[in-house]
């Protein structure tokens, strides 16, 4: 199992911002200003490297735009957790053959998670030949050296080799949100639970070291960001890997010692490493956000022992009792699984009783789908899609009841409420929790902490109103 970490020196940095200097360089030449479209698909972690792949097109000189047409660069990074979200990636990159034959020069890159995969990098090299160039995640720092080649050179420019995971510190980023930012704090995943393509595609675990996530979240509060989510496939086992002894619960400790007014939110938490520790540093701290995505995936101990999950249906419920004993606001959300390979359908039911006694907010429900390489896709699986449609309606019913008995408990009191954005004629914002209310007022009011109280709500959402009005 390949286990190094490679953890880009500073002068291969630097030869990187030389290639975003060329790319400048030649763009200005011609006396123009590129234009360059990034598509994001899958999890927070995409989202937080497509911010470092627009980092790296804007020190290049490239202005952003919002569709593929015209402009002289296409990014998809992609997401392979599922065959429904790769299917999407083909359809979308198949018809991106229009845009260039409309704008000649455009150049087209495939990155993220499918690009860790050889099937689907072969798959690019036969059928899809308007593809210029396919990096894996291992390779984003390198982005700036593949875009030069493919703008001077003839051929087709492939990153995908199997590399130790990389880790890059300084790599320019332009942010979505300045009020709201990522942190990644750790790369990769080594749960190899029996169904996921995560390990296989993002590498093995990797911890970013202390003192540069501090550093960041330090100088986004200086900037005024009011929330930090930290991401990880797997937060609590940060710093296993590092030799600095400490552990997720003195990280998050740590971040909330900085200076300022502002939340800090974390996903995902593996059940197996939840700990005591974690549950009640978060209690203890006003900063950290009582909010905790805690998947479960089966209520069945059978099923999570075929998923290799390494934990079961009793430690789960225990640990959830614990959180919610010492946090008794928390909002507790979770992914599970219908329809793995050989569930059955007392098993199913196993499911549907954890989520009646768990109660969580807000679920993410996925049917199974089989991922080529991962060992869940060569088990027996005789269950007929129809009766896993039925499965996952089923759920879906009983989850959609709970939310909206929740949220309809939420009607009356009020909640301190970062205001996020708008919608239409609505300001939209978040309570502690990661609950989305939307309210009335002014504009201004956007990147404030304030009280709201809940006067509606319905399955997803909540509406309010002001409490002050200021
Ligand atoms: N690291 C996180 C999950 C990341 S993937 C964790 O372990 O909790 C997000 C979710 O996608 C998973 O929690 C799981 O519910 C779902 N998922 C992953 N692989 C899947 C597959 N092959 N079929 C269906 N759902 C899947
Ligand atoms: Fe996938 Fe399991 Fe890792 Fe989550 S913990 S990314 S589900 S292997
Ligand atoms: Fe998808 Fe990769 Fe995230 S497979 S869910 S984008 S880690």
């Amino acid at each position: 199992m390949e286990t190094k970490t490679y953890v880009v020196p500073q002068d291969k940095l630097n030869e990187q911002l030389l290639y975003c200097n060329k790319i400048y360089d030649i763009w200005n030449s011609r006396g123009q200003t590129p234009l360059a479209y990034v598509e994001t698909y899958g999890c927070q972690q995409n989202e937080a490297d497509s911010e470092k792949i627009r980092g790296i097109l804007c020190e290049s000189g490239y202005r952003l735009t919002d569709t593929p047409e015209g402009a002289d660069v296409v990014v998809m990074n992609t997401c392979a957790i599922r065959e429904h979200a790769e299917q999407r990636v083909f359809g979308n990159l198949g018809a991106l053959t229009h845009t260039k034959r409309r704008h000649s020069g455009q150049k087209i890159f495939l990155c993220g998670c499918m690009a860790g995969q050889e099937v689907v990098v072969e798959r690019i090299r036969k059928s899809y030949p308007h593809v210029d160039g396919v990096f894996s995640t291992h390779h984003l720092w390198q982005f700036a050296e593949i875009l030069y080649k493919t703008l001077t050179g003839k051929k087709r420019v492939f990153y995908t080799q199997d590399e130790a995971g990389s880790i890059s510190e300084g790599l320019p980023q332009v942010r979505d949100n300045p009020l709201k930012a990522w942190v990644s704090i750790m790369y990769g995943c080594n749960n190899f639970c029996t169904y996921c393509i995560v390990p296989y595609v993002r590498g093995r675990e990797r911890s970013r070291r202390s003192g540069d996530i501090l550093a960041e979240c330090r100088t986004l509060i200086e900037n005024g960001a009011k929330e930090l989510t930290l991401l990880g496939q797997n937060v609590n086992s940060y710093g296993k890997d590092l030799d600095e002894g400490l552990d997720f619960s003195d990280l998050l400790e740590q971040i909330a010692q900085i200076p300022g007014d502002f939340l800090i939110r974390f996903m995902t938490s593996h059940p197996r490493d939840a700990s005591k520790k974690l549950f009640d540093t978060m209690a203890a701290n006003p900063k950290i956000a009582k909010q905790l995505h805690l998947p479960f995936q089966s209520g069945s101990s059978r099923v999570l022992k075929a998923m290799n999950r390494h934990y079961d249906r009793q430690t789960y419920l225990e640990r959830v009792l614990y959180a919610k004993k010492k946090m008794p606001d928390l909002v507790l959300t979770s992914d599970v699984i219908v329809g793995f390979p050989g569930e059955t359908e007392e098993e199913f039911e196993q499911t549907i009783s954890l989520i009646q006694q768990v109660r969580y907010d807000s679920l993410f429900t996925f049917i199974f789908s089989p991922r080529p390489g991962t060992p869940a896709a060569s088990m027996d699986d005789p269950t007929p899609k129809e009766e896993k449609n039925r499965r996952f309606d089923r759920l879906c019913q009983v989850q959609n009841s709970i939310s909206e008995e929740i949220h309809k408990s939420y009607v009356g009191k009020t909640f301190r409420c970062l205001i996020d954005g708008q919608d239409k004629n609505y300001l939209t914002a978040r309570t502690e929790g990661g609950r989305l209310v939307r309210l009335l007022g002014d504009t201004n009011l956007i990147g404030s902490f304030r009280n709201v109280t809940i006067t509606g709500s319905n399955t997803w959402s909540l509406t309010g109103e002001l409490l002050e009005k200021e």
